[in-house]
């Protein structure tokens, strides 16, 4: 009797496991990734796991076209999912099939497939689009910078929806193909390294190629007349390097500091271990801008950055984000520090080295001249808020919170974390909790008053750096 009971009462679970009909329906990704910072950033319900870019763009008017190919794979049962991006989109395929689509909000592409996707599946998504990317404005400003001569995506965290479609967060990792039709004699640069190029009816094509796995911000293009220098590293990878013809008085500074990017990517290898990437350069386009950018492979200097002479140091920054940010990337845009504040202290690194005032001098100056009540202190480097992101407290607070580290577990230890982060975490994603974890590990030490005092707190920490040395 007992044995007849259970025996159906086995085999009907085992059917409802089975049988397709009792799945919960296909629903909709979320639009955004949930990022505290920007809910709307990213996208739920699937990955990516390449992009195939190819486009035309003409300088003389700033129109872009282009097909965007995306490899993807769904992460639940999908009737629909989001894109992040602002052009004028023309059509969509998903699987070859035709898909509805809509724009909605400042940067969303809601997509409905003719059949939804299944929990593990792949599917190829081709979007076909074109505009004017610098009247394109979002959220009351544009990413994609006008240059004389043509134009420049680069930006953080926004700067993809001016050029592809994608799921714009770091924590979806993809590598990239850049194919670039320009009119002859106009050059386009992006990452990786350039496959091939060919011209013919008065175009030229470009073709790039990011091998490894790369954010959307970290994808950058830029368009004009470059003069393109190419040298081989010590370790035997393509150094591209892109100077605007339209330079003026910076091109001498520019060049002086940029072409050092072999050498000084090899002092920091000596640091934070092998160079992640198959390339490596930067490029200074002719806008009328203040920042550099860590695009992956190919940094983004703006010519301001250079025009009180040659700047070692920044370029010195920049490639530190390719270890910090770039090749081990944030999992939320609150972990900030894990990329700023590592950038700046390679710099105190590089000052030591140049006989320019050690790391703890800079920790300690820094620290004297911010008095108590200075609202520098209230920007917490662990979590600066959205509008802070890019605060000089994420960078200098957040470099000195890495001396107070140094300090706390000896020179050692600490050049062993500092090898140990982009080796455990190469290509990945993690957390400050993951770092702070890693360095407790190696260290054998509690660190979780130094990270509060450092990162966590909006104030200005009793004691200097070297004094936390001492527990
Ligand atoms: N990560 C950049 C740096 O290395 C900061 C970029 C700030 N973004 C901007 N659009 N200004 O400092
Ligand atoms: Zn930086």
């Amino acid at each position: 009797m007992r044995k007849r009971m259970i025996i159906p009462a086995v085999s009907a679970a085992l059917l409802l496991l089975a049988n397709p009909a009792s799945a919960a329906a296909p629903t909709p990704g979320d639009p955004g990734i949930g990022d505290p910072y920007y809910p709307t950033y990213g996208n739920g319900g699937y990955t990516v796991s390449h992009y195939d870019l190819r486009l035309k763009y003409q300088p003389s008017t700033d129109e872009l076209q282009g097909t965007a190919t995306l490899l993807t794979t769904a992460t639940q049962d999908l009737s629909r999912f989001n894109l992040d991006f602002a052009l004028d989109v023309s059509e969509v395929l998903v699987n070859g099939h035709p898909a509805k689509f809509s724009a909605t909000g400042e940067q969303e592409l809601e997509i409905t497939p003719a059949t939804p996707l299944a929990k593990g599946s792949n599917a190829t998504v081709v979007v076909r689009y074109s505009g004017v990317p610098s009247k394109v404005s979002r959220y009351g400003f544009t990413a994609w910078l006008r240059t004389p001569d043509g134009g420049v995506a680069a930006g953080e965290p926004e700067s993809a929806w001016w050029w592809f479609p994608s799921n714009d967060h770091p924590s979806d990792k993809a590598t990239f193909d850049v194919s670039v039709l320009v009119p002859e004699g106009t050059q386009a640069i992006s990452n990786g390294v350039l496959t091939s190029s060919s011209s013919q009816l008065g175009w030229t094509r470009y073709n790039w190629r990011e091998n490894k796995p790369q954010a959307t911000y970290l994808a950058t293009l830029a368009i004009g007349r470059f003069d393109v220098t190419t040298q081989t590293s010590s370790g035997g990878l393509p150094v591209i390097n892109a100077y605007s013809r339209d330079l003026g008085d910076n091109d001498g500074s520019a060049r002086a500091s940029v072409e050092r990017t072999g050498e000084l990517a090899d002092w920091l290898s000596g640091i934070f271990g092998p160079y992640p990437f198959s390339a490596l350069g930067g490029y200074v386009p002719n806008v009328n801008t203040h920042f550099a950018l860590e695009t992956q492979t190919r940094v983004f200097y703006s010519p301001a950055q250079f025009a009180g002479g040659a700047n070692p140091s920044v370029v010195v920054h920049e490639l530190a984000h390719q270890w910090y940010g770039d090749s081990v990337s944030l999992k939320r845009w609150s972990d900030i520090w894990l990329n700023e504040g590592f950038a700046r202290y390679a710099q105190w690194l590089w000052s030591e080295h140049e006989g320019e005032g050690t790391a703890q001098e800079l920790a300690d100056y820094l620290y004297a001249t911010h008095p108590a009540d200075d609202p520098f202190w209230t920007v917490k480097p662990g979590d600066p808020g959205p509008a802070n992101q890019f605060h000089p407290a994420v960078y200098d607070r957040g470099a000195a919170a890495i001396q107070a580290l140094r300090n706390a577990v000896g020179d050692d230890r600490f050049f062993q974390i500092l090898r140990a982060w982009p080796a455990e975490h190469r290509y990945g994603n993690a957390t400050v909790a993951d770092f702070q974890a890693l360095a407790e590990r190696i260290s054998g030490k509690k660190l979780g008053d130094l990270f509060q005092t450092w990162l966590y707190t909006a104030a200005k920490p009793a004691a200097s750096t070297a004094a936390l040395a001492k527990p």
